[in-house]
């Protein structure tokens, strides 16, 4: 989109082309749809022109069909071979290049069929991030094991590896990596820890569905990746989940660990059930339908996010105060989330008031993961009479006064999220952004006070 039309179309439908060329305003720098000197939304001007993208979840066209199908057929169930489920899951593995791929019931499930698969029972350790959604701790205290917490690196967010180092011990059992927002931990630093501390690793590629490490996609690097395809994923489902292993042991476990170890057309006696510690995670028929329809459009929305992102921060990372994540060298998101950080001191807003001012401009924008005490989180949740019996207080002491966050709590404070369906706007949308972010900083001093 060429910037200067831009602005003659802005001025075009506000003034008259004569009274603009009277005003000279063409000669004034120009940011896209809007002046950089303009009033933002918040004290009174005119909220900027933005399309927040396609509403979400989108519809690919064929899903009542597909739906329709299987109710029909009455398999409403996860069924066999060539059922909606199982050809889900099969090409999903393929697309995203993974030998065996299992659907589960949600990206929690993923989580702890994939734990499960390991052995990970109770006393054992598994190295997570603190910025991340709860499931990913959840997980590991299903199992009444202990999630220890590694602090992020503040430029890309993510855990860092080599706090994660810092924090193994004879009771860790696996490393649970979150490639939060869809953006890659460095893979490479892991993948090196895991084979120097022979621990396996589980990755947490809920949000990740298409993001790529060195050409790999992400969930296919480590021993085991987990999807999700709940409602707000770049693959959705409404609910639902992947499993990934290139490991055929491995894969074998996790099928057994989602439906209770059965044994298919082997009859209802007990031998019939592998005796594995198992639940019922399965996806349904419908579930596999919906998403079957979706996945032929992932590649292409995930090429549109990445390349209206990857713009988004070269215009944002201009302004002073803004902080764009940084994605690792070799990595490529999923962009589930577009995130920065905002330093008041040199933005001159808080990220809070910065919020508050593009909502003003129409600009969906969230804070993403608060801040918390996640010690205290775990210890409340171990606070039960199994709990009691596998961690002495001596042992959660000791984990606790060993836990530091300090990223993680200033991150929570910092950070501004706008979410993935943002991305799939055209790309004027993104200078539109980059607009209402300047003109807010040009006018903090004010906006301040109005918020005060
Ligand atoms: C990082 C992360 N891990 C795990 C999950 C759990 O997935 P689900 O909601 O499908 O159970 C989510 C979903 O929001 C997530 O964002």
């Amino acid at each position: 989109m060429n910037r200067n039309w831009n602005r003659r179309e802005f001025l075009a439908a506000n003034l008259s082309l004569a009274s603009a060329a009277a005003l000279d305003v063409f000669s004034t720098p120009i940011y896209g749809a809007v002046d950089a000197d303009s009033k933002p939304a918040i004290l009174g001007g005119e909220a900027i022109k933005y399309d927040a993208g396609p509403a979400w979840p989108f519809f690919a066209g064929d899903e009542v069909e597909r739906l329709t199908e299987v109710f029909e057929s009455r398999q409403w169930n996860r069924g066999g071979e060539s059922s909606p489920t199982v050809v889900f899951e099969n090409d999903f593995a393929e697309l995203l290049g993974s030998k065996y791929g299992l659907a589960v019931s949600s990206g929690t499930t993923a989580l702890q069929t994939a734990l499960s698969a390991l052995d990970f029972g109770p006393g054992d350790e598994a190295i997570v991030t603190p910025y991340t959604y709860v499931a990913s701790v959840n997980c590991i205290l299903e199992s009444y094991a202990l999630p220890v917490f590694a602090d992020v690196d503040l430029e890309t967010f993510q855990l860092d590896a080599s706090r994660a180092e810092e924090r193994i011990n004879e009771n860790t059992q696996a490393l649970l990596p979150v490639h939060i927002g869809g953006a890659p931990v460095d893979m490479d630093a892991f993948l090196e820890l895991g084979k120097k501390r022979d621990l396996p690793i589980v990755e947490d590629a809920c949000q990740a569905v298409m993001g790529e490490w060195k050409g790999k996609k992400l969930g296919t690097l480590g021993t085991l990746g987990c999807f999700s395809m709940q409602i707000s994923k770049n693959l959705c489902g409404g609910e639902g989940g992947v499993v990934l292993t290139d490991d055929e042991f491995l894969a074998y476990k996790v099928l057994d660990a989602h439906t209770h170890g059965f044994l298919p057309h082997s009859g209802a006696s007990l031998e019939s059930y592998r005796p594995v510690r198992a639940s019922n995670y399965r996806m349904t028929g419908f579930q596999g339908a919906i998403l079957s329809a979706q996945l032929p459009h992932i590649a292409g929305q995930a090429d549109t996010r990445n390349e209206n992102a990857l713009y988004l921060s070269s215009l944002l990372r201009e302004i002073p105060g803004v902080y764009p994540q940084r994605i690792y060298d070799g990595g490529r998101s999923a962009w589930h989330l577009y995130m920065f950080r905002i330093v008041e001191e040199e933005f001159g807003l808080s990220r809070d008031e910065l919020i508050q001012a593009l909502q003003a401009e129409g600009v969906p924008c969230y804070a993403g993961y608060q801040s918390c005490d996640w010690t205290g989180y775990v210890r409340r949740s171990l606070d039960t009479r199994a709990g009691r019996r596998v961690y002495s207080k001596e042992r959660l002491d000791e984990w606790e006064e060993a836990t530091s966050l300090p990223n993680f709590h200033r991150l929570t404070k910092e950070a501004v999220w706008f979410f993935q369906y943002q991305l799939l706007a055209p790309k004027e949308n993104m200078d539109a952004i980059a607009d209402a972010v300047r003109r807010i900083r040009k006018r903090a001093p004010e906006i301040k006070k109005a918020l005060s």
